[in-house]
């Protein structure tokens, strides 16, 4: 084996040529298509979906400068969850839909295709009996067991939108998301269950709906059986609901570009964005990229093992494989717990084949050695996937030699909440994969590299990343603020979509994604805006001023790096530093909590009195050796007591 090294090249094998949906000329021919003729291409690929009216107008986007605008299928009629179940009744009814394994390995369940569109009708129905409608915003706070899915389909097939809220988020963010779309309905449960331990979902539910006036109704799903609060008249046990309902319910007709949900996501600045998806380009491009960059088959069982509550769970636990008609594994539990086997022994008692996961846990798991894999025989693995943040080279090989045994390809896909699939990723049979290179666009992608005043950069070159075309799975706004759609994704570079994040492009024309450019950090890929855990750390009462950057992890990616400035009056502590992480986890959630305190007795201003971040992130890092020019700063002695503070931490 050669030395791990991010120039290798590993050639697709003959085999996958053969088997995959793509070879190499394939490739380059239908990309061509779709660049060429898009209207065509599409209107082939959208046969791929079932309709009750099939559309004629493919394709209408503009990217602006003037007119922004971004529509697909327009005059198609259809429902995605007739799509994800109904259709494959047919010939799929007794198949495996869902394969659920609990956090607790004993604990397991299947709902076959039949059991599952059952189980949706009579969510629908008694959503309906809630007084639910098309076009109403339905919260779901669930953890992940399939009643998560079934909550998400019921609500596509009656037409109400989704908003699906991470169970590991606080009461005070959940709160907010609620308001932001004024949600009619709550789905919670009573607790959930991660690693051998019990958490609190309806007693966050409680204390956000003190705040939500427009919350009508609080479904709670009983998972632990654990005492819950109960207040009559809007909380209703999700079993009574649904019980007496029918298990069928005629689907809501939806139009291509009626909103199918709403997921919120960290920004730069303020508030999280309330992402909004629609109902064909959306649920197209999640099953073409779960098809043919996944390589979906008829006989694969696939897992993906990211949370519902983030789009990888919506595109690919949810939408892409039932789209596809495929066996898709959801996780209850933690890579690590009860032991660091997990993942590949639900690997080995599920036979899965297809198997996609984030850098941080591949990370994590190395650092346990690779005795936990070769315990278990992975024989029935045959493609690997990762997501969610640039993965290194090292973690790259590593789940290529030792996970896959070097037989399973790797695909690392780069995408977004807001392009809602895979936009960047090698098709296995037809893409040559490098360690770290996320390689080429997908169908209908035309990824673009600018320079620091938006200029167009071509050939071998490196600089901010943005999208001619993001294919019909890309946003179509922020719910309720056009205005910061239309600032946010297309100011920076007009007539383009920007990322926000940096990339570069070699000699053979791949993309390497060298992570975001703004002021959002990626943690254990999870997206975070920095601004978010600055505010929840000043509404403390002993913080006057606080900065967060992010800065190197050797697990996470990115870890949480946070320069806090006390009252006049406070003392800095262990104590206070402690209360300060306890707080941040009550106000945004356990994933926010910063992994350093740095206590700072003033912050590096400009003379404008704005924080240099630059030079905040680079003493983080610990790389003082160059802070670039700091001449405008009113305050050019205080960095060297910030370097002193920093030796300090760790
Ligand atoms: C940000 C988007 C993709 C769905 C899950 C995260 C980073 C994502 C990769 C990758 C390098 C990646 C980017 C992106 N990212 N995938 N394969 N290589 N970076 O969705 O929470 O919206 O975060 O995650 O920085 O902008 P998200």
């Amino acid at each position: 084996m050669s030395a791990p090294s991010s120039d290798a090249i590993f050639p697709v094998p003959a085999s996958w040529q053969r088997r995959a949906w793509f070879d190499n000329a394939a490739y380059r021919r239908d990309y061509q298509r779709s660049m060429h003729d898009p209207q065509r291409f599409w209107a082939e690929q959208a046969e791929h979906l079932d309709w009750f009216h099939h559309p004629t107008r493919i394709r209408d986007v503009s990217y602006g400068p003037e007119d922004i605008h971004i529509r697909w299928f327009e005059d198609g009629v259809l429902n995605a969850s007739v799509n994800c179940l109904d259709r494959h009744l047919l010939e799929r009814a007794r198949k495996a839909a869902i394969v659920w394994e609990g956090d607790d390995p004993a604990e397991s369940r299947t709902l076959s295709y039949a059991e599952l569109h059952a189980e949706v009708c009579r969510l629908a129905n008694g959503l309906k009996s809630l007084g639910i409608c098309k076009g109403d915003r339905v919260t779901v706070y669930l953890p992940m067991v399939p009643e998560a899915a079934v909550a998400m389909l019921a609500c596509a097939r009656i037409g109400a939108m989704h908003s699906v809220v991470f169970a590991g988020f606080s009461a005070e963010s959940l709160a907010g998301r609620i308001r932001d779309c004024d949600a009619k309905l709550l789905i919670t449960a009573d607790e959930g269950m991660r690693g051998g331990r019990r958490f609190a979902l309806k007693a966050n539910a409680d204390e956000a709906l003190k705040r939500c006036p427009s919350v009508q109704a609080c479904v709670v799903l009983r998972r632990t059986g654990g005492e819950v609060a109960w207040l009559d008249g809007r909380d209703r046990w999700y079993h009574e609901l649904v019980d007496h309902q029918a298990s069928n319910c005629e689907p809501e007709t939806m139009n291509a570009e009626d909103p199918l949900f709403v997921l919120y996501t960290s920004g730069s600045t303020g508030k999280p964005k309330g992402v909004l998806h629609t109902t064909a380009g959306y649920l197209l491009a999640a099953s073409l990229t779960h098809r043919y960059v996944l390589d979906y088959h008829d006989e694969d069982v696939f897992w993906c093992t990211a949370d519902i509550g983030w789009v990888t769970g919506h595109s690919y636990i949810v939408y892409g494989p039932l789209a596809n008609g495929a066996t898709t594994v959801m996780f209850e539990g933690v890579p690590t717990w009860p032991d660091a086997s997990r993942f590949w022994q639900v690997i080995d008692k599920h036979r899965v084949s297809i198997f996609y996961t984030a850098p941080t846990a591949i990370r994590a798991l190395i650092r346990q050695g690779d005795a936990p894999v070769r315990a278990t025989s992975r024989k029935s693995l045959r493609l690997l996937g990762s997501v969610g943040e640039p993965i290194n080279p090292e973690a790259w090989l590593w789940y290529y030699n030792v996970v896959g045994e070097q037989r399973c390809p790797i695909v690392d896909t780069w995408w977004q909440t807001e392009t809602g699939a895979s936009v960047i990723a090698p098709l296995p049979g037809a893409i040559a994969t490098k360690p770290g290179s996320a390689t080429l666009p997908f169908f209908g992608v035309e990824p673009v590299i600018v320079d620091e005043d938006g200029r167009v950069l071509e050939g071998e070159c490196e600089g901010r990343l943005c999208l001619r075309d993001g294919g019909p799975g890309m946003l179509r706004t922020l719910y309720r603020d056009h205005d910061r759609f239309v600032q946010t994704y297309f100011s920076a570079c007009p007539g383009l979509y920007f990322t926000g994040d940096g990339a570069r492009r070699d000699k053979d024309g791949y993309f390497w994604i060298t992570g975001r450019v703004d002021d959002v950090i990626n943690v254990s890929g999870h997206r975070l805006g920095t601004a978010e855990v600055e505010s929840a750390l000043v509404a403390h009462p002993e913080v006057a001023e606080a900065a967060v950057v992010g800065y190197p992890h050797p697990v996470k990616g990115q870890g949480i790096y946070a320069y806090v400035t006390l009252k006049a009056n406070t003392q800095p502590s262990d104590e206070l530093r402690n209360a300060l992480g306890q707080w941040v986890r009550k106000e945004i959630g356990p994933i926010a909590a910063p992994d350093q305190i740095q206590w700072a007795s003033s912050l590096p201003k400009t003379r404008s009195g704005k924080i240099m971040r630059r030079v905040l992130r680079k003493i983080a890092a610990g790389d003082t050796t160059d802070l670039g020019d700091t001449s405008t700063l009113a305050d050019a002695t205080m960095v060297e007591s910030l370097i002193d503070g920093r030796r300090t931490i760790a």
